[in-house]
């Protein structure tokens, strides 16, 4: 795709201000697991973002050609961060062809997140859509146009992508596709885009994530390593087309209604996850013991009380309770006298769906 934006014009020079957005986290259900150059995807994903869990990203800009472009530190909840610093600077060299300004622009960037302390919930995809966002609202300031409509978000989610793939998907409300598939029309692998509300029946536009924190030090194995060892995984050909083929039965099971479907395919993309991982080269665990005892748990209690409530993971021993909002007040008391004790210091995230990013300045 080529978003390469126009040259800097003359009335830039000298421009100076600020701008901000919070984005979120999102959950994925089809699951983005191996990768090839750029940050492009093995398969299609399929994902929402949540409520609670977001990133506020604020940079103020000032523009100077001829001058070289400067990035003054990175600073979380005020404080810095150095190895987070290294990685927006590559970031920001990375994406550097997108942004004519760049080259001429001195950033301050700042975020503050809401992401509890200690719960090993990963805040980059927050993080990546929170600065892709700002970015481009600095090229529609510098342009004079308004941050807002499909091309300003689809190159949002283009950046966002080269800074953490998964952050690609969290620039949109609702149910969002990332990765080119034949079954949704305009799906791309540069970007991510929605699906549109009317092919997703009701019950899935507010789904409950309830978070349920099982252990949070930080993973053995990064994401990253584990797209890797996708390259030479003896099961990479099978692993894509069960994505493929489980991203069209969640589709039609989303147009449908279908819960038991979005079930079945929600828990079978979580753990085929984690199955990758264990027959990598080297073959490494993320989960822990208490996670397949909470998953057991999860099993139970939907059959014993029909309530359509599903797990599903990321990379990391943690569980996401997947289950529509109506179900909340039957669901909580399941969670706090037999789940919680298994979690670490009883701790958990009662999240859910959200609207997407907002812009703030
Ligand atoms: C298991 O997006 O964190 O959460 O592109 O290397 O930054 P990088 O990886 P990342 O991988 C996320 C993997 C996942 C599944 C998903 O979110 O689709």
């Amino acid at each position: 795709m080529n978003s390469q934006s126009p040259e800097i014009h003359h009335s830039m020079q000298g421009a100076s201000g600020q701008v901000s957005w919070e984005s979120p986290a999102n959950i994925a259900l089809i699951k983005y697991w191996g990768k090839h150059p750029v940050q492009l995807p093995m398969n299609p994903s399929l994902s929402f973002v949540l409520k609670k869990s977001v990133v506020r990203i604020c940079i103020d800009y000032a523009i100077q050609a001829g001058q070289a472009s400067g990035f003054t530190g990175f600073l979380i909840n005020g404080r810095e961060n150095k190895s987070f610093s290294e990685r927006i600077a590559l970031f920001l060299r990375d994406v550097d062809p997108h942004f004519s300004f760049l080259k001429h622009a001195t950033l301050k960037i700042s975020s503050e997140s809401t992401f509890p302390p200690a719960t090993g919930i990963a805040s980059s995809a927050a993080a990546f859509s929170a600065l892709a966002l700002c970015l481009c609202s600095v090229e529609a300031k510098l342009n004079n146009t308004a941050p807002e409509g499909s091309v300003f978000f689809r190159k949002a989610s283009n950046i966002a992508r080269l800074g953490s793939g998964s952050a690609c998907r969290s620039v949109y409300p609702g149910m969002v596709v990332w990765g080119q598939t034949k079954s949704v029309s305009g799906s791309d692998d540069h970007y991510a885009i929605p699906l549109k509300p009317e092919t997703v029946a009701p019950v899935f536009h507010s789904l409950q994530d309830s978070i349920l924190i099982v252990n949070s030090s930080p993973k053995k194995v990064s994401s990253s390593k584990g797209h890797a060892m996708m390259h030479h995984h003896p099961y990479r050909e099978a692993r894509k087309e069960q994505a493929f083929s489980n991203l069209d039965r969640m589709l039609r099971a989303m147009q449908t209604g279908d819960l038991d479907t979005f079930g079945e395919v929600t828990e079978n993309e979580a753990l085929s996850l984690h199955s990758m991982m264990m027959s990598s080269s080297p073959g490494y665990v993320l989960m822990h013991p208490n996670t397949f005892r909470i998953i057991e748990l999860i099993r139970e209690f939907r059959r014993q009380t029909a309530i359509p409530a599903y797990f599903t993971l990321d990379a990391g021993p943690n569980i996401h309770m997947i289950y529509p909002q109506k179900e909340v007040e039957k669901v909580r008391p399941f969670i706090k006298e037999e789940v919680l004790p298994l979690c670490e210091d009883g701790k958990w995230i009662d999240d859910g769906m959200g609207n997407g990013p907002r812009h703030e300045a």
